[in-house]
Parts: C-alpha cells; structure tokens; sequence
C-alpha cells in the first residue's frame, strides 16, 4: 500500500519518526510531502526515514491513502486544496487525532480519551514544553488500514478471546502456556478495521494491544476470570472467536503462601492435585442463542480429524486448526498455517500466512456468514 504522508513544521513533527517507523513495519510505502516552506528544513530526514523522496506539494504521487501528521494542522489552504481533491477522487484521507493538554503531567485531554493518546512532549528553544497529545503511532497505523478497509462489519458486536490463561499454585508459581496472544490480537484488529464493535478479552499477552475507540480491552488472569468476562458479554455479540490458549487444568488450591518445599508433608517427589477449568467455547456452543462461534484447535498430531471432532463436540460454526508442532505456525511466532474446517463440511487449507493475514481470511468467512 502507498500512504501519502502530509508532514509540517508544528510542535507535533517530533511524533512523526515514530509514525513512519510504525507504517514501515507494515511494509507500506510512504511518500512524504511538506505542508509548509518551513518543513522543508528537515526533507532530507523525512526522505530518509521513509526510504522515498520528498514529493512536491502541487504534483502529490498517487497513494492508496493521505495522512496528515500531526504537525500538518491547521492546514495551509494549498494542502487543504490538495485534501479535498484527494477526497473527490475517492482516496481516504486520515488526520493523526491529536488534544492540546497541559505539557506538564495531568489527566488525558477528553477528546482524544478513547486513542492511545501519547504525549508528544518537545523541548522548545525558548524553554518550557510544546503541550501536544497525540494518538499513538500504531493506533494510528490502525486507523490508516481501516481508512481502505470494506466496513463489512459496521456496528456488529465481535468478541474475541486471546492469549494465554495463568493458574496460580501459590504466590510465586503458576500453570499457563506460550500463547503471546498475537494471533488473537490480530484477529480482534482485523475485525476492528472492518468496523466491529470488538470486545477482547485476554491473558497476560507479549503483544500490547493498540488503544482505539470501539475496542474494548478486557484483561483477565485465569480461565474462571475469562469464562465469566466472556459470559458477561456474549449476549451483544454477534460473532465470537475464541483463540486464547485457556487452560485445561487449574491448581484445585490456591495456596496463600509460597509453598516450601521443605514443609512437613510435602513428598520428596511432590505431585499437584488439578481440577478441570470451564470450557468456555463448549458453554457458548451450549447456548440456547448463541452468536456465530468460531473456534481454535492448537493439534500436534491427526490435525484435521481432531480438530472436526472440536467443530462437532462443542458446537462450533467454523474451527481454525494449526498444528502447533509445524516451525512458524501455532505459538508465539508472526505466522501461522490455519486450515479451516466448516459446519457444512467443508475443509479449507490456508497457505502459510503472517498472523493479521490469516486473520483477514477467518474474518472474510465471518462477515460473509453475517452479511444480510
Ligand atoms: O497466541 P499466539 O502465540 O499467537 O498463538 C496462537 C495460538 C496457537 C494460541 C492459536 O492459534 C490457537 O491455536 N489457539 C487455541 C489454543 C487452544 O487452547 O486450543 P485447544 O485445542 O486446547 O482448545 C480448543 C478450543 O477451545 C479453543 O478455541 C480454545 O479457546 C477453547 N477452550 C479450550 C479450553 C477451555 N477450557 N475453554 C475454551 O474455550
């Protein structure tokens, strides 16, 4: 994707490396453009932070979609002029969301509550601090994908369960997996760039999920934490992905203390007495009215018959196995192969794909069995 990146001279321009650094990740182009005369002082930085040339503002390349940096606004007319052609010839246009606040430290500025918003805090040569919050740089590069995203999901309520769950022994000791989370953050994103209301609820992850309006983040600890948070609020669902990693067994007590292993009664060779945890996918697919349901199957063996005897045994819509043994798929990797098996029968085999990939392709399945 080409983004036409809008950059100015304001107090926000010490965001902007960072902004760059986050849509490069996503191996986009970035074309950057100056608003001003006076943001021409740093084109040779620009240039090199985008691996492109700095392009003119009366002869713009063509791009997929425009972002104004935050240093941009307020607009001089040429680039506002340049803004409105762009949006009469169908190319979005997304402005970084950005709050004036107290430099200093103190509450989030209320307009900008529901972004990631960072301070963008920049020493000025006269002294003191140029007050400027801004979102994020990877919640922006979320809302430059959703800007050329088809909002197949607009206003639908999508919840997705991510990451691993932790079973504590004692105060220094638990039970838990190699979930990072990332496969399930992806899926929650690729459903929010479509336009879904997503609710996330999730383990400890490796992976920090982006703050945006219309995600919702619900962190929890243990598989009975994460049952309850997604009981809670299953019935405004119309769609739920259960990826997390719960786990199957939890310690049956907690114990207050750490436990020694030189206490009275615990053995040379001591063993661990586990109770089942709720399975939380077998419980919605129990449901009397239930969303569309989409489950996960980690295999290491017999991928496919295992993972329809899951489809079968807990009522699902559609089940997403990977085997977890193959290198580069299943845990705590950028990408994985997913072949996914439907209700109706049908089986189809994913290519090796990055993780937001493979999400697209299960959330492709998901809008069109919600489309009207
Ligand atoms: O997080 P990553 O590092 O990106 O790794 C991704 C992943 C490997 C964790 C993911 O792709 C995956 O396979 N998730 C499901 C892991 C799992 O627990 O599979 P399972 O076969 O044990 O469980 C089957 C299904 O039942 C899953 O949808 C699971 O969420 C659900 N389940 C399991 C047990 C339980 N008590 N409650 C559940 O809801």
């Amino acid at each position: 994707m080409r983004v036409l990146l809008v950059i100015g001279a304001g107090p926000g321009q010490g965001a902007v490396p960072s902004l760059i650094a986050a849509l490069r990740r996503r191996e986009w182009a970035v074309l950057p453009i100056l608003s001003t005369p006076a943001a021409a002082s740093c084109a040779d930085l620009w240039s090199s932070l985008c691996a492109a040339p700095v392009g003119f503002l009366d002869a713009p390349p063509a791009a997929d979609v425009a972002l104004l940096a935050p240093c941009a606004v307020p607009l001089p007319p040429a680039v506002a002029a340049l803004v409105s052609h762009r949006r009469a010839a169908g190319v979005p246009v997304v402005s970084v969301p950005t709050a004036s606040a107290p430099a200093r430290p103190g509450p989030r500025p209320a307009g900008a509550a529901a972004w990631e918003v960072v301070p963008a805090a920049l020493p000025l040569l006269g002294g003191g601090v140029a007050p400027l919050w801004l979102a994020g740089p990877e919640a922006v590069a979320e809302a430059v994908a959703a800007a050329v995203t088809r909002p197949d999901l607009a206003g639908k309520g999508i919840l997705v369960t991510a990451g691993p769950t932790v079973e504590d022994i004692d105060p220094v000791r638990f039970l838990s997996n190699r979930s990072s989370g990332l496969m399930g953050l992806s899926l929650a994103l690729s459903a929010w760039r479509r336009g879904a209301a997503v609710t996330l609820v999730h383990g400890p992850l490796q992976v920090a999920v982006p703050a945006l309006p219309g995600l919702e983040a619900v962190p929890v600890r243990s598989a009975a934490q994460m049952h309850q948070a997604v009981l809670e609020r299953i019935a405004a669902q119309a769609a739920a992905i259960l990826c997390a990693a719960v786990a199957d067994f939890a310690p049956r007590q907690v114990a207050a203390q750490k436990i020694k292993k030189t206490a009275a009664g615990v053995a040379e060779d001591p063993t661990l007495p586990l109770r089942r945890t709720p399975d939380i996918l077998a419980a919605l697919g129990a449901l009397p009215r239930r969303p569309f349901l989409v489950g996960f199957a980690a295999e290491t063996d017999h991928v496919e018959a295992h993972a329809l005897d899951k489809l079968r045994r807990k009522g699902c819509d559609l089940l997403c196995a990977n085997d977890v043994t193959e290198p580069g798929s299943g845990f705590a990797v950028a990408t994985n192969r997913i072949t996914i098996l439907a209700r109706d029968g049908s089986i189809t085999p994913l290519p090796l794909l990055s993780k937001s990939a493979a999400a697209d392709c299960i959330l492709d399945r998901v809008a069109a069995a919600l489309a009207p």
